[in-house]
């Protein structure tokens, strides 16, 4: 619903806005014909006043010699239902604010548009068409500011428009070194700025309100990284660059930016539970939903990262070009891992452990010399190598009832992928394969272009569009960072562009703190395909003296499946890792991951998470609780359960002497019965979790366990 309260002339040159239920506020001013904002929580103020505009690529400024012109302002109030999602309705609720603002001097005009939510505050500007007698214009520079209140505690990503594969550091703002970060084991790392940062920024004031810097709905615009002005303590915008020289954004109206976003609560489990960048994202744009589901899966992909591994290439030659290699020829080396039996086995194991599909990695030709070349032509996306057989795989794994996903990697030569991709999606259509996971590892191509830049913004977008008019469910590994699209397009099941799990197992990996931090930053956007559930820890296990290992322990990686939301979620491990703890794997099996509901029990950035969601399948609740490297007492209520019903709470917890270093695939599983009324503290080893499966109990279930928590 929209309400429109007012349309008036407007001879002031301030405008205060506010939130429905009055949390939020906001002012923007003209001061000297200079736009400016603020933001304030309650009296708080959040963001101090801080300039808005643009320098445009001709030398003009769209940031001063500003008059109002009009001032719009309702209420949108209205629910939806995303098709796949943490709830199953979202409130969008907010008030916006239209202000049109005019350049007298040059006649040129631009909207800026606040919403404001009890929980937070977003703008953008929109340009009108025809724009000053043209249609175009580019931008040099924006000029939006972000200027802190305080010296927060932040946990923040060193700017890089090419990688958002690194850990996080926490420092207070004006302690920001980007430069200090290790990159190793980032393809596309370079060191750029010290004052240079990435968003989702999470930050936390000295007064205990958590602030969220972001920004929704980034289509046809580069993304947005912050530099800091470290004695203002304010951010200015850093569009990621185009090749070029002084253009960041290439506009055609009528046109607008993603939003920029500041989210706010003084409860730490408000950021999570907020859907404020999907609200902020526009309606689904799909007629027919029907086709998009959640999927767990397993595949030919962990035994290519461990140490020792399989391989994705299927022959020892040093260089191939594609379209001219005769694969029948080359003598294959022995190793590679998508083969027709390797792939049956894993078909098998999905189709025993009720897992919807399997992900075949290194099925097609051209991994011989695949990454870290620069290279236009690696991949055809459709060509098998010789020793994997495409018809009696997709035609085996049918008869299971199992779907095979499907994978393109690009090494970041979108080009290539984008003339090869409707031959892609027909011999996809062929097989009938109705997912594909993308990847972007590499320097892109168009060479010169950043993978935050708005060129390969657009092909990411451009491929999620094409897939959903091919029914095709798509997950991005190194995208830029999503921004809620998701809802407008919910064939966009989930990203990686972050630092998942494959870093734990070539590189110094992700310290136990990473996955508490994920879900305040990163996460705030879209489902992440973090590719959780790793039961052998330690590389030691493949390799004698590997120092390599996953962070957490064994209950941790089982509580991801509920703190680390997606609705495509990866069973990770190896089968037989899996065939060794049956007990402990029957979690995997009954987690889903897709939910009506989710309530967040407890939560600090950076410390721990505890999340109850409930299942849309089955309408069975599943709790996950994970700490940090120090272990703790989980708080969980379960009030949330239904009234007058009893459940069986399934416990799968650390032992009393795990922990993520020296000792941490111990873990016991417990079985209770529980109700509304059942409130307990759980304990977490160092770097540990827990992960609870509660479903109604059988008159059976409560003869059977005694053991009440
Ligand atoms: C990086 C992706 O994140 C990983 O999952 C994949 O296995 C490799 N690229 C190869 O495509
Ligand atoms: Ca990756």
């Amino acid at each position: 619903m929209l309400t429109l309260l007012s349309a008036f002339l407007c001879a002031e040159s301030r405008v205060v806005m506010l939130s429905p239920g009055e949390v939020v506020s906001g002012e923007f001013s003209l001061v000297d014909s200079v736009p400016y904002y603020e933001m304030r929580r309650g009296r708080v103020p959040v963001v101090r006043p801080g300039r808005m505009g643009f320098l445009l690529a001709d030398g003009s400024r769209l940031d001063c010699g500003f008059v109002i012109d009009s001032v719009e302002s309702g209420t949108i109030d209205e629910r939806w239902s995303p098709v796949l999602g943490q709830y199953d309705t979202i409130r969008n609720h907010c008030r916006f604010y239209r202000i049109a603002l005019r350049q007298p001097a040059s006649r040129r005009t631009m909207t800026v548009e606040f919403r404001l939510y009890d929980e937070g505050l977003a703008f953008r500007y929109i340009f009108d068409n025809p724009w000053n007698g043209t249609t175009h214009f580019r931008i040099a520079e924006e000029r939006t500011e972000f200027a802190m209140s305080g010296a927060h505690k932040a946990f923040w990503l060193p700017g890089n428009f090419d990688s958002n594969e690194y850990y996080y550091t926490t420092s207070r703002l004006s302690d920001i070194d980007a430069t200090a970060v290790d990159g190793s084991g980032i393809g596309t790392h370079r060191v750029l700025d010290p004052d240079m940062v990435q968003t989702p920024l999470m930050m936390k004031t000295r007064g205990g309100l958590y602030v969220s810097l972001f920004e929704a709905a980034l289509d046809d615009y580069s993304a947005m990284h912050l530099l800091l002005d470290r004695q203002r303590l304010s951010f200015r915008v850093v569009l990621s660059p185009s090749p070029v020289p002084g253009v960041r954004a290439f506009m055609q109206t009528p046109c607008r930016t993603p939003w920029r976003t500041l989210m706010v609560s003084d409860r730490a489990e408000d950021i999570l539970a907020s859907s404020m960048i999907l609200n902020l994202n526009d309606p689904c744009r799909l007629t027919d939903t029907r086709w998009i589901k959640p999927i767990k899966y397993v595949g030919v992909w962990w035994e290519m990262h461990i140490p020792g591994g399989s391989a994705w290439s299927y022959a020892d030659v040093p260089s191939v070009k594609i379209g001219q290699t005769d694969w029948t020829a080359l003598k294959p080396h022995g190793r590679h891992g998508a083969t027709t039996a390797n792939v049956l086995r894993y078909i098998d194991f999905a189709a025993d452990n009720g897992l919807d599909a399997v992900l075949v990695e290194g099925w097609n030709v051209g991994w011989e010399e695949w990454s870290g070349n620069w290279k236009e032509n690696v991949f055809d996306f459709v060509t098998p190598y010789p020793d994997f057989d495409i018809d009696s795989v997709t035609s085996y794994a049918r008869s299971r009832g199992v779907e095979l996903i499907m994978h393109h990697e690009t090494s970041g030569s979108a080009t290539n992928y984008e003339r090869r991709m409707t031959e892609a999606f027909d011999l996809m259509e062929r097989y009938g394969y109705k997912s594909l996971k993308t990847g972007y590892v590499g320097w892109p191509i168009p060479r010169g272009e950043t993978h935050d830049g708005q060129w390969m913004v657009n092909h990411y977008n451009r491929v999620v569009r094409e897939a959903a008019e091919r029914h095709i469910m798509v997950n991005a590994h190194e995208p830029v960072r999503p921004t809620g699209l998701s809802r407008t397009y919910p064939n966009l099941l989930a990203c990686e562009a972050a630092r998942g799990n494959e870093f734990n197992a070539w590189s110094k990996g992700n310290p136990p703190e990473h996955e508490t931090i994920l879900p305040f930053t990163r996460l705030l956007g879209g489902g992440m395909d973090y590719t959780p559930g790793i039961f052998e820890i330690k590389m030691s296990h493949y390799q004698e003296g590997n120092p390599c290992q996953v962070h957490t322990t064994l209950a941790k990686q089982l509580a991801l499946y509920v703190t680390m939301y997606s609705p495509i979620q990866m069973a990770a491990d190896l089968p037989e890792n899996y065939l060794r703890r049956m007990d402990a794997f029957q979690f995997i099996r009954d987690v889903e991951c897709d939910w009506t509901d989710t309530r967040i029990l407890e939560a600090e950035p950076g410390d721990y998470i505890t999340v109850a969601r409930r299942g849309k399948r089955s309408g069975d609740w599943f709790i996950g609780a994970i700490t940090d490297e120090r272990g703790r007492k989980a708080r969980i209520d379960l009030s949330f359960l239904d009234p007058g019903c009893f459940y069986v709470a399934t416990v799968y917890a650390d032992a009393p002497d795990a922990d993520w270093k020296d000792n941490p695939m111990a873990y016991e599983i417990r079985q209770y019965i529980v109700d509304r009324r059942t409130k307990f503290r759980q304990r977490l080893a160092p770097g540990g979790g827990c992960a609870i499966s509660l479903r109604r109990a059988t008159l059976d279930d409560l003869s059977r366990i005694k053991d009440k928590l």
